[in-house]
């Protein structure tokens, strides 16, 4: 290791590992799923935490193409690493940054016929190809029923725009029996019908396991790229993508009848040794797991105790060999053992929100093939 870099390794109160290469499987996987449909990638809020410049071009490596993301910023930032991968704005064509999209090359996805007009009038030979949302029942984003009737009756209002595709996205699709599923696809494939041979992208992560009907042209999958579960209650397919692991910074005996933490809401009933780790809520690691989550030394489970604050957390290490919970030994937050759906449920969230949290601090290492 590099100077710089070991100094940097040992002033770390935690390691996030990113493994690449499990990215890349996950996108594999669910390519090999979508058979001939496209697989796209969602790569927006840096990558649902992971850190875009490192992803997006794993996942390049890996064959995707066409990426999505919520914000310009996120685009501008994806088209740097990218330059030529086509880069779609959910968030549609934001007003006054119309020559940010021209300049930078960047796709929106037109939201409504008011974005479609004034896309159409930037000049054509500068503008990338877009893409048009319906809503099918999120009541979101995207052109609504009577916006979408109106482009029926008029699709020269579409006139001189270079267009990718047609897209819908689903409300429900982690619930395989949920009505609104094929209601929706119902009404998108309505829609899309009055637009042939215009290609359409439908499903997320959830709706590539719905079935090949859900798959359209282009699949959008994000949060089961990076290892989150898309089939809730079911096994995850996917690999699982990230370790965190944090270093143990104390460790003390305390006697029956004291407490641990603010608010002193753990009282140990009997002798109890507490190792203090160097992880908080300001990293991300949900305060709400005070007194609930659990951790992993070595092969050992650990139970937090007291209060997580804002950079600490403690553990109750009784009976585990000295050895093993010393200050500088790592403890796992998260891995294969405990993984970021089970964290999400314990902390009354989604992988999704777990992910995205994961905190600035954390000293990153990318695993590459
Ligand atoms: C419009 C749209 N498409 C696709 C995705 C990716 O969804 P998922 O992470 O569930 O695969 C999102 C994420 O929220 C989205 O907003």
């Amino acid at each position: 290791m590099p100077t710089e870099r070991a100094a940097a390794h040992a002033r770390a109160g935690a390691y996030l590992e990113v493994d690449l290469s499990a990215i890349q499987e996950n996108y594999r996987r669910l390519s090999g799923r979508l058979g001939r449909a496209e697989c796209a990638a969602v790569v927006k809020a840096d990558a649902y935490g992971l850190g875009v410049n490192k992803v997006a071009p794993a996942l390049w490596a890996a064959g995707a193409r066409r990426f999505f993301v919520a914000l310009p910023d996120e685009a501008i930032a994806v088209r740097k690493v990218l330059p030529t991968a086509q880069v779609f704005v959910l968030g549609g064509l934001f007003g006054g940054a119309e020559r940010d999209y021209l300049a930078h090359g960047i796709c929106p996805v037109l939201n409504s016929l008011g974005e479609i007009a004034a896309w159409r009038a930037l000049p054509p030979a500068e503008r990338p190809p877009a893409a048009i949302q319906f809503d099918s029942g999120l009541s979101r984003l995207g052109l609504p029923a009577d916006e979408a009737a109106r482009l029926i009756d008029d699709p020269s209002l579409l006139e001189g725009i270079e267009l990718g595709f047609l897209m819908s996205h689903l409300a429900c699709a982690e619930e395989q029996e949920h009505p609104l599923n094929s209601r929706q696809r119902q009404a998108f494939s309505d829609f899309c019908r009055r637009f042939p041979r215009m290609r359409r992208s439908f499903a997320n992560s959830s709706g590539i396991f719905l079935g090949p009907e859900y798959h359209f042209d282009i699949a959008r999958p994000g949060v089961a790229l990076y290892g989150g579960n898309p089939t809730p209650g079911c096994e995850n397919p996917m690999a699982s993508c990230i370790r965190l692991r944090s270093r143990i910074l104390q460790v003390r005996d305390i006697a029956r009848g004291e407490s641990v933490g603010y608010g002193a809401t753990f009282t140990a009933a009997q002798p109890t040794r507490i190792a203090t780790v160097a992880t908080g809520y300001a990293d991300g690691y949900s305060r709400y797991l005070s007194n609930i989550g659990r951790l992993w030394l070595a092969d050992y489970c650990v139970p937090i105790v007291g209060r997580i604050s804002m950079d600490l957390i403690t553990l109750d290490v009784s009976g585990l060999p000295a050895d093993i919970s010393m200050p500088g030994a790592l403890v796992d937050l998260i891995g294969d053992r405990e993984t970021v759906d089970d964290i999400a449920e314990k902390a009354g969230t989604i992988a999704y929100e777990v992910l995205t949290s994961l905190g600035g601090r954390f000293h990153r290492i990318y695993k590459e093939a």
